[in-house]
């Protein structure tokens, strides 16, 4: 029953209804009158090569062979056959039905079946890693029917393979994530087989960067003796190398920046570059690394003299020269331009003429290399990398032939695309994008934290404005990105059947696939995953602290601990579900990230929480100091678990530092966050009880800095509620000022406040009791209101200690004819996809990117295409609110609207805009990322970036009552996410107040 769930559409367990990840199917594991025999009754169908055709062919025809035995326990013969005069070997006799695996043009075999079967192949012939299947009668004499597998060329061909051999139940993670195969007894293809045109993005590929610690220590204990390559050290080997590129092809990826930054790919094993090219991969270097040469290794290792082509030009020139030859016998992609040692920018003077000169001269190379072949024939690369693009905008253009590789952020965000007056390039545009990274404002590379709707939107803005020509991934250690690399690659294999509302479809197949489960245990992890990586994005783990989330307000850090905790509880009880064979790739791909995420939140959060009860003299500072510590083992238990599940297979693999940065680098070891202690014997001064109000940093009774600002002799805690606070309750906790056990009661001078529970018992045992308030407003009319809320403690041998708490209610209320949300706990908070009213205009309207972002989700503008408005003429949204106050009660409001990070992507000409609305009040535009110096960020880029939120600020006159805001459309390519009204109670927080309530 496991088998065929593998679905975007997860079908009945027919033929021919389900579907691989972003692939159509045909396979089946029963038979049916379509249906073609490849494992049955115990016996499986040969499977025919040709000795002519590409070495990576015949490899990948293994794979299948090996996959299929995996699958079903039967093993395929696997046979080369040369058709000369049109009759079979001696060995094949007796043969009536074969898998027959070839390339057009390539396989004789193959040429010699089309044409005796007058095969239609037009559909793929001449197209670029296309691919055909189907079941064909008398292809050879002898043989009556026989499952082909064409490829146009030689990776549509390997494609094809391993397309099968993902339906019939090998995960192409088996080996990198420890996937087991599913198995068959019996197993089938559809007699229509699968084709597949050219995919959409034409090199697809990944970059392993930084690889040290994390897959460099993996990679030296795992593929070497210990000591790496004789002039680097380097472990990256093709022992390595052949398990990514074996693993690139079964993802349907074809390109590869190789590990740089202590090795060298073209020299550290000289097997690394021909069998990359045996097996199909097209090979290139990063964007600091010209003509196909490790920067800085081999220069370091081979160079004389500075890195410098103004100065060294003499040297520097025939170091390119060898790189030229060296690589080309094999398919590649030369990276042209330069960039300064260790991938700094150029130095100073050395300017767009150099940079001219310098592209100029490699070309020259690449033609006088390439025997004068028409160097525009040679795919060249120029990345346009920071300081790079700088010089594009300031004017510097390179061949038409040379595809144009425009870079994110480094952020997941992509700086620029092509303009409609890029377009027509015949070296096309590319994007080089980041999951992983080293560098300011935050290494982040630790664990996943990359969120699958927001690369939706990056990439498929890519393929609108036609940077399709080379798709590169920076995947640092390449684990533990498995899911998001596979959905990158995916996308731009075949961009059109995803779209904002099916993106975690991917991640329920993907789960039915690795795991074998059921769509509702698939649902689960893929909520799992958004939870984590909502989580890891919205700010970093590298960039976490003990007061990244309020301790005090809106209950924040406590929610996001909930969702975590949540998180956790689910992953384990589908961890413990799972079987023992299925356990260790359930760990690494969900299992770990999960916990990993929520121990390492949880022992911030406890920080923090230590670190305030410590100023509140509270005994319970020490039960945190605990948990802290026990979290901090438990970071190291989850990753002594990864480095030591399956016999130590990923020992190193979760080397990375991630605990306590002090700057934009890794800290060298984790640390610790600080906890405090207070004195546990000791009895706080003012006695017994410690209260502890929600919204306030303070503690009474005794003095405090931030009760008041004198924070000695300040007056009791004034609370305020109202009857729109989402929460419906506020809290007061009781705590315990030291080792004396005491009761406690609460109560109140008004029978309209309720307060739960109203008694309790501390101790050093149980040091803490939060009393809820609410009240029942019922009672009580329009308006203000006042209380006391009065704590009594009773400890042995001591004095009845009494701390009030002064209770201001405010009970608002609406009219009935109202619908909208309403102020509550000082402002009106409003989740960006709850709209009222929904405007189109041109066909433009805005749409929700599901699970984008911070909290839910995100809007933006639909189709996105070039055009601009005025303000008050494009798409809009309305959202209708009630306030009942305003800032300073002066009629005025402060609108914060959180806006993801998005850079100006049409060019500074052109940058991202959005205007806001408050009922017929002049729309107020903002363009909200500053412009920046060519090449550069905002300076305040890092922190948008860090935050992963852009807040935009407008003010306007909203006096108490009902009123409409509206968001106009100025610029495509802009994501709402959240507007937070302040009617004069904000409080600043990380996300900002939870929704208000909407009547
Ligand atoms: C088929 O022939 C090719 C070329 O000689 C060889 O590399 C390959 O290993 C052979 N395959 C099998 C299955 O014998």
């Amino acid at each position: 029953m496991a088998v065929l769930l593998r679905g975007i559409f997860v079908g009945l367990l027919c033929a021919g209804v389900v579907h691989a990840i972003g692939q159509a199917s045909c396979v089946a594991f029963q038979s049916s009158a379509s249906t073609f025999p490849i494992v049955s009754k115990g016996k499986a169908t040969n499977i025919l090569v040709s000795p002519d055709d590409w070495p990576g062919v015949q490899r990948a025809a293994f794979d299948l062979a090996s996959d299929i035995q995996q699958v079903t326990g039967v093993k395929p013969t696997l046979t080369n056959i040369t058709v000369s005069s049109s009759t079979l070997s001696s060995d094949l006799r007796g043969t009536t039905s074969a898998i027959i695996i070839g390339t057009l043009g390539k396989s004789s075999l193959i040429d010699q079946i089309v044409n005796n079967t007058k095969l239609d192949v037009s559909s793929v012939q001449g197209q670029w890693e296309s691919f055909l299947s189907k079941e064909v009668e008398n292809p050879l004499p002898g043989i009556q029917s026989a499952y082909v597998i064409i490829g146009a060329d030689k990776r549509g061909t390997i494609y094809s393979i391993y397309d099968h051999s993902e339906q019939f139940g090998q995960s192409p993670w088996y080996w990198w994530a420890d996937v087991p195969t599913t198995q068959h007894s019996e197993l089938f293809v559809t007699s229509s087989g699968c084709s597949h045109a050219s995919p959409a993005v034409k090199y697809r590929g990944l970059f392993l960067n930084d690889e040290q610690p994390a897959l460099q220590n993996w990679a030296m204990v795992r593929f070497t003796n210990g000591t790496g390559a004789a002039l680097t050290g380097s472990p990256f080997n093709h022992f390595f190398y052949t398990k990514v590129f074996e693993l690139l092809l079964r993802l349907k990826a074809n390109y590869l920046w190789p590990a740089q930054w202590s090795s060298a790919f073209g020299v550290d094993d000289l097997q690394n570059q021909p069998l990359a090219d045996w097996y199909g991969i097209v090979m290139g270097t990063s964007h600091e690394e010209p003509m196909m040469r490790s920067i800085p290794v081999e220069w370091n290792l081979f160079g004389v003299g500075p890195w410098d082509y103004s100065s060294n030009k003499a040297n520097i020139y025939p170091f390119w020269v060898e790189g030229a030859e060296r690589a080309k016998p094999y398919e590649g992609i030369f990276t042209v331009g330069m960039r300064g040692d260790g991938d700094l920018p150029l130095s100073e003077g050395q300017d767009i003429s150099l940079l001219e000169q310098i592209v100029d001269d490699q070309r020259t190379i690449l033609s006088t290399v390439f025997n004068e072949t028409d160097v525009t024939t040679i795919p060249q690369m120029w990345c346009l990398y920071q300081e790079v693009e700088g010089f594009y905008d300031d004017g510097m253009r390179v061949a038409d032939d040379i595809t144009l590789l425009w870079t994110d952020d480094t952020w997941g965000n992509i700086r620029r695309y092509p303009l409609p007056s890029e377009l027509n390039r015949t070296g096309g545009a590319g994007v080089y994008y980041h999951y992983d990274l080293v560098g300011p404002p935050r290494d982040y590379k630790w664990i996943t934290s990359t969120q699958l709707p927001k690369v939706y939107e990056q990439m498929s803005l890519a393929i609108e404005r036609e940077a399709t020509r080379i798709w590169i991934l920076n995947v640092g250690d390449l684990k533990p990105y498995e899911m998001s690399i596979e959905f990158f690659m995916t996308y731009g294999w075949d961009p059109t059947i995803w779209n904002a509302d099916n993106v975690n479809s991917f991640v329920v197949s993907w789960a039915q696939r690795e795991f074998d489960f059921t769509s509702a245990q698939a649902s689960q992890v893929a909520d799992l995953i958004a939870t984590v990586t909502r989580h890891n994005s919205r700010n970093k783990p590298e960039l976490w602290n003990a007061t990244t989330y309020s301790l005090t307000d809106y209950r924040e850090a406590e929610l996001v601990l909930q969702d975590l905790q949540n998180a956790s509880t689910v992953a384990t009880n589908l961890y413990n579900s799972v079987s023992s064979a299925m356990k260790p790739a359930f760990f690494q791909l969900v299992q770990h990230p999960v916990q990993a995420s929520f121990t390492l939140a949880n022992m911030w959060i406890a920080a923090g929480i230590n670190n305030l009860r410590a100023s509140q003299a509270r005994l319970s500072t020490n039960d945190y100091a605990d948990q802290v510590e026990s979290l901090f083992t438990q970071d190291w238990n989850l990753e002594t678990e990864y480095h030591t599940i399956l016999n130590g297979k990923w020992d190193h693999m979760m080397d990375q530092t991630h605990v306590m940065y002090y700057y934009w680098q890794q800290p060298m070891t984790d640390t610790m966050p600080p906890i405090s202690r207070v004195q546990p014997q000791k009895q706080a001064l003012p006695g017994v009880m410690r209260i502890s109000p929600e919204g306030t940093l303070a503690a009474w009774p005794g003095d405090n800095p931030n009760q008041c600002s004198q924070g000695y002799n300040c007056p009791p805690f004034t609370m305020t509620f109202d009857s729109f606070v989402p929460f419906g309750n506020r809290y007061i906790d009781v705590g315990a000022g030291g080792p004396a056990p005491f009761t406690f009661t609460a109560s109140s001078n008004v029978s309209w406040l309720q307060l739960s529970p109203a008694k309790g018992s501390i101790s050093p045992s149980q040091p803490e009791q939060r009393v809820f308030v609410s009240v029942d407003w019922s009672q009580l009319p329009e308006g203000v209101a006042f209380a006391t809320i009065t704590f009594d403690a009773t400890a042995t041998g001591q004095p009845l200690l009494s701390v009030p708490v002064s209770f201001v209610a405010n009970k608002t209320v609406v009219p009935d004819d109202f619908h909208g949300f309403v102020e509550g706990d000082g402002g009106v908070s409003i989740e960006a996809a709850h709209t009222d009213r929904n405007t189109t205009v041109d066909g433009i309207s805005w749409v929700e990117l599901p699970g984008y972002g911070r909290t839910v989700s995100g809007i933006t503008p639909w189709p996105r295409g070039y055009q601009n408005y005025t303000a008050g003429s494009g798409a809009s949204v309305e959202y209708d609110f009630f306030t009942f106050n305003t800032v300073d009660d002066a009629g005025n409001v402060t609108i914060t609207t959180y806006m993801a990070p998005t850079l100006n992507g049409l060019g500074s000409g052109q940058p991202v805009a959005i205007s806001l609305q408050v009922d017929d009040q002049a729309p107020q535009t903002t363009y909200f990322i500053p412009l920046a110096a060519p090449g550069m960020e905002p300076p305040i880029w890092d922190s948008f970036v860090a935050n992963s939120i852009v807040p935009v600020i407008n003010s306007f006159v909203a006096p108490p009552g009902a009123h409409t805001l509206t968001v106009w459309m100025v610029e495509p390519s802009v994501i709402v996410e959240k507007i937070v009204i302040d009617t004069g109670g904000v409080r600043s927080t990380y996300l900002g107040p939870p929704e208000s309530i909407r009547v």
